[in-house]
């Protein structure tokens, strides 16, 4: 049998208003029922009012998902760094791992920032979705192993 073709997209996004923890939980209880019952893993941050999102699955339910979480209110001014298919998931292990502000450690906290800040001053670089996000995807993804 041929295996099934992953899909990850990648997004960064900003939070609309304040967002509290448990409204945050909320949202990740959600995401995990509904991205497992999809075939869909992958990882949440926040931090500063901005998400990263990775979503890795079947390209169908991956863009389902993501339909439903793009007209989503609280957040806003999403831009994929990455959308195409990959040889295997970064994230296998968990429907959503979530990685709350408090669990980043500084140098996790920064490089998001910064990875903000470079798709904030220049929407729609493509070398966004290069080397360094990978590197970037990369430590998480040992970290959640
Ligand atoms: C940053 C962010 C990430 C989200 N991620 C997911 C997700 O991975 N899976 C999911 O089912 N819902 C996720 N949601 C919630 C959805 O946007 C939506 O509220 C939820 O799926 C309920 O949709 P419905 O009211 O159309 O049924 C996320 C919301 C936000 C703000």
């Amino acid at each position: 049998m041929t295996p099934d073709v992953i899909h990850r997209l990648v997004y960064l996004s900003t939070a609309v208003g304040v967002l509290r923890a448990d409204e945050l939980d909320r949202i990740w209880l959600r995401a995990r029922a509904a991205n497992a019952a999809a075939g869909v893993t992958g990882l949440m941050l926040f931090h500063q009012g901005v998400f990263l999102q990775v979503l890795e699955g079947p390209a169908a339910g991956v863009a389902s998902l993501f339909e439903r979480i793009r007209r989503d209110r609280r957040h806003a001014n999403l831009t994929i760094l990455e959308s195409g298919p990959v040889e295997e998931r970064a994230f296998a292990n968990t429907p959503m791992t979530y990685i709350s502000a408090r669990n980043l450690s500084s140098g996790e906290k920064q490089a998001l920032t910064d990875l903000h800040a470079a798709v904030t001053a220049r929407p729609g670089l493509p070398a966004l979705a290069g080397p360094g996000l990978s590197r970037f995807l990369a430590a998480f993804s040992l970290r959640t192993a």
